[in-house]
């Protein structure tokens, strides 16, 4: 057992706390729709008598809804969804300035991470929320007895919904769990938006290197990976995609990116970021193929989209950190290979996730959904989307928040939409 239990929380250094607090309202005043959320929450605690355990990436914007959460009358506690993504001065001011206990500390090993997630089960929460699903896979296996005492679990993450369903295919699935990924306030503009900008942000922090001329290889082309296709056109790379589904494929096509198999795009790219959510989409048979100096990152959720295990073993030298968050790999054909923040979540390990205006939606949603899954009867064990007027309710808040207008329909407009009578 971790030795985070005796003092109740497991940060670096709690002297970082200022610096941390200063960042969190900074998040915070580009976070409108949350604040407005936070006021809300205060007054009327919709989350009084719950104990919410939250496993999400430790960055400013999480500290924001975590203050939310807190401020409805939740007691609130929080792991880290990712080791790299730990920001220890949000942290430590999470632990010491706003009294929410937090097991996290940037680059643990394996083992002090699991042993964060057990601390945060291990004081029985009655509401989890997960980015990937590992806090909710740990209560399925070493903490399962007390599977029945968790309300609800949120999913933040499009990794995280596809593992639920699938133990909810299996009959494995204890609990009820809400996808908040789903939603479209969340996945139409964090997903897109927010890791198409934060993921060419981390390629640019890690190297430096031009993005104009270069040859940029999305592996992927979802919510993310349409995103990051064109963020890197807008910044003149040429565009490859590539994918294993024929409309996402297609599309890509129509929207003006080269499309062709990894096999091909191997030889020609400069940089290569996946973001499949798959595995291995950078193998053995990419590597050799690959120009000297290529740079390799990935955006999935998982570090498993580059085959990182065969590079370690095959690499006739490894060279760790030559700079900041670069591992360089010599392969046997003499050419070199840079891997971006040890093939995890290259905008959260080599940036700082996505930006807090993105981060508004998605945790208004969270925050929103946590309320609807708190305060209504229990629901069903299963995968549950986030009602629709939540969503509406987010998305008119924040072009409130952005000072756009928008129309409203006449009833003569309601009524024509709403019949099938009148035609040509
Ligand atoms: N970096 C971040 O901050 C961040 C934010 C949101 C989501 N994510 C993660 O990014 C990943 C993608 O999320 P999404 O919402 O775009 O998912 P998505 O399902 O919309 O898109 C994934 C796409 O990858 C394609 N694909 C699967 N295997 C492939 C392969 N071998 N080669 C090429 N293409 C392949 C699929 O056909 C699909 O079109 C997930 O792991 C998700 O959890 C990361």
């Amino acid at each position: 057992m971790p030795n985070s239990h005796h003092n109740g929380h497991d940060v670096r250094d709690l002297g970082m706390a200022a610096a941390g607090r200063k960042r969190i309202e900074w998040a915070d005043r580009q976070m409108p729709v949350l604040r407005l959320i936070r006021e809300r929450f205060a007054k009327d605690l919709p989350l009084k008598g719950q104990r919410l355990g939250a496993c999400l990436h430790v960055t400013c914007e999480t500290a924001n809804l975590l203050r939310a959460l807190k401020a409805g009358g939740a007691e609130v506690l929080c792991c880290a969804s990712n080791p790299l993504s730990t920001q220890d001065d949000v942290a430590a001011a999470l632990v010491n300035e706003y009294g929410i206990p937090v097991f996290a500390i940037h680059d643990e090993d394996r083992n002090t991470y699991y042993n964060h997630l057990r601390a945060v089960l291990s004081r029985h929460p009655t509401i989890t929320m997960d980015d990937g699903a590992d806090l909710v896979s740990l209560l399925h296996t070493e903490f399962r007895d007390q599977a029945h005492e968790v309300r609800a679990s949120m999913e933040e993450t499009t990794t995280g919904v596809i593992r639920l369903r699938a133990m909810a295919r299996d009959g494995a699935l204890k609990i009820p769990v809400v996808a908040v990924n789903d939603a479209q306030t969340k996945h139409l503009f964090d997903n897109r938006y927010g890791t198409g900008q934060s993921t060419l942000d981390g390629v640019i922090r890690a190297t430096g290197v031009l993005i104009a001329g270069s040859v940029v290889v999305v592996a992927g082309f979802g919510w993310c990976g349409r995103g990051v296709a064109s963020r890197a056109r807008g910044l003149g790379a040429d565009v490859v995609v590539t994918e294993v589904e024929p409309i996402p494929a297609l599309e890509a096509a129509m929207e003006g990116f080269r499309v062709m198999p990894m096999e091909e795009a191997a030889k020609v790219g400069d940089i290569f970021i996946s973001v499949t959510g798959d595995r291995s989409v950078l193998g053995p048979s990419h590597f050799s193929l690959m120009k000297d100096g290529a740079i390799l990152c990935n955006s999935g959720h998982f570090d498993v989209e580059i085959d990182l295990a065969y590079l370690n073993d095959t690499a006739e030298k490894v060279e760790r950190n030559v700079t900041n968050h670069v591992d360089a790999y010599r392969l046997k054909n003499g050419r070199t290979l840079y891997v971006l923040g040890q093939g995890r979540l290259v905008n959260l390990a080599c940036a700082e996730g996505h930006p807090a205006q993105v981060m508004d939606m998605s945790f208004a949603t969270q925050a929103m959904a946590s309320q609807w899954a708190a305060t209504r009867d229990p629901l069903p064990v299963s995968v549950h989307e986030v009602p629709r007027e939540i969503e509406n309710e987010v998305a008119s808040l924040k072009l409130a928040a952005m000072g756009i207008r928008i129309d409203t329909l006449t009833e003569e407009q309601k009524r024509y939409l709403s019949s099938w009578q009148s035609g040509t």
